[in-house]
């Protein structure tokens, strides 16, 4: 008997309810705060609220928990380590599981060449690595970003995040010396191209050679392109591989730093260690964080050796590859190798895509159903022909599924995420598809 959510009493119960309201007194409303799921016990794909309601995880907790929740082995392994040593700082000593670590990333991450490692607690802290790195190696003012992308919240990284103007309103000035290019969001391309790609001919990484480079930013003085080889909070999009090459073929043309963020795509999530292998590229910094650790804040900067070759000082943290986390890391590595996971993701991914298209047939209200991997986008539209974003709609599907036990996160402005474990079965994957198309229905009315 395949398992399935399981909803006792209408959510948010009793406890939970006392303890959102205690949280509205005393945390930051700046959190979105997409459903009122109290997080209490969690294992593999199902999560549990303190009320006794058992929900399928479809989030990951936004990409994170990918070889699902408190996998026994990454539970061992925090037990194991607390006992023996919970910190040494590395910015003045050593660690083992830290060298081990950095190690295995040089060997998982794409290109032969040789590579090193900066340890950091947070994706946006691997992105502003990267930048710092870039500019001190190239020594170039520019970057470049993408329109709809997302890279963090800090003040560097914000720099290039444009998913929404929330994120940057009333924030300027940031880091200076960012461009923005759009990106190929065929669905809805940046630049007005109905037939789409490849009749458009990549409008968009011409706009980017021949309008920002040619005008706004010598490519010369450009340090690095930033983006993500699929595009996370911006609603799961995956680019044509030709744009990925082109990246890199205006990068070496350039002497341009090609900066990979696979602090969401990457981990195994899209069927491969890194989503950026799926166009066949080797980019000169890779990106990670989320995933890594198995929900412990932990992230890594992996770069040929010469970009992050700074020198003593040059970037430091305290807490940044901490021994008991750079354990769990490893263990995350073993786990995703030795269960298969990343076959797993493939053939789980391609089977929710598969229905989602035949959903899509049925139900007017689908526009687009794009992903790789357990990396899925779907995104919902009032009308196929103008492509009005349903952006109410997603909002009460993601409500209305959460109330039958199936946590969804929303991505862009009308699009969800799905993003499960990606120890997922195909049954659990047709429980919670089962669920959406249920809700589908009775929000579309289809
Ligand atoms: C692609 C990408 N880069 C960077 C970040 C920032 O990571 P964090 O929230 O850990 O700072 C995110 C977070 O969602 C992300 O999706």
């Amino acid at each position: 008997m395949v398992r399935r959510p399981k909803i006792v009493v209408e959510p948010p119960g009793p406890k939970a309810r006392e303890l959102i309201e205690i949280d509205r007194q005393y945390l930051s409303p700046a959190l979105t705060r997409t459903a009122p799921l109290v997080g209490y016990e969690a294992e593999g794909v199902w999560v549990r609220d303190p009320d006794g309601n058992e929900y399928l995880d479809f989030g990951s907790g936004i990409a994170v928990t990918n070889v699902g929740h408190r996998h026994p082995r990454v539970v061992e392994t925090v037990k194991r380590e607390v006992d023996r040593l919970i910190f040494v700082n590395s910015c003045d000593f050593y660690t083992i599981p830290q060298v081990h670590l950095a190690k295995k990333l040089t060997e998982i991450t794409p290109g032969s060449f040789k590579k090193r490692v900066f340890f950091v607690n947070s994706g946006t802290e691997a992105v502003e690595c990267g930048i710092k790195a870039t500019r001190y190696y190239t020594q170039r003012y520019y970057f470049v970003g993408f329109i709809n992308g997302f890279h963090g919240r800090t003040m560097g990284s914000l720099a290039f995040t444009t998913t929404s103007p929330a994120a940057r309103r009333r924030f300027q000035p940031m880091m200076p010396g960012v461009v923005h290019a759009p990106y190929p969001y065929c669905y809805r391309c940046p630049l007005g191209h109905k037939e789409g790609y490849p009749e458009c001919g990549l409008a968009c990484l011409d706009y980017l050679e021949n309008e920002i480079l040619g005008h706004v930013a010598p490519p010369d003085e450009v340090a690095g392109i930033l983006f993500e080889p699929v595009q996370g909070a911006g609603g799961y999009i995956v680019p044509p591989a030709e744009w990925v090459r082109g990246l890199r073929k205006i990068a070496d043309e350039h002497g341009i730093v090609l900066m990979d963020d696979e602090v969401q795509a990457g981990m195994g999530r899209t069927g491969r260690w890194w989503a950026i292998e799926h166009f066949g590229v080797e980019p000169d910094v890779v990106l990670i964080s989320k995933a890594i650790a198995a929900g412990f804040p932990f992230g890594a900067c992996v770069a040929k050796a010469e970009i992050l070759e700074w020198g003593p000082g040059a970037h430091e943290n305290t807490l940044g590859g901490n021994p008991v986390l750079a354990s769990v890391a490893l263990t995350v590595i073993d786990i995703i190798e030795k269960e298969g996971l990343l076959e797993n993701a493939r053939k789980v991914g391609e089977h929710m895509i598969k229905r989602l298209k035949e959903m899509q047939e049925r139900h007017e209200i689908i526009g687009d159903v794009r992903g790789i991997g357990l990396m899925v986008g779907v995104e919902f539209v009032k009308d196929r022909r103008t492509k009005e974003p349903a952006t109410k709609e997603r909002g009460k599907i993601v409500q209305e599924a959460f109330k039958k036990g199936l946590l969804l996160l929303g991505a862009g402005k009308s699009s969800l995420r799905l993003a499960p474990p990606l120890v997922i079965t195909e049954e659990e994957a047709d429980v919670g598809l089962d669920i959406l198309e249920e809700t589908i229905k009775e929000v579309a009315g289809s």
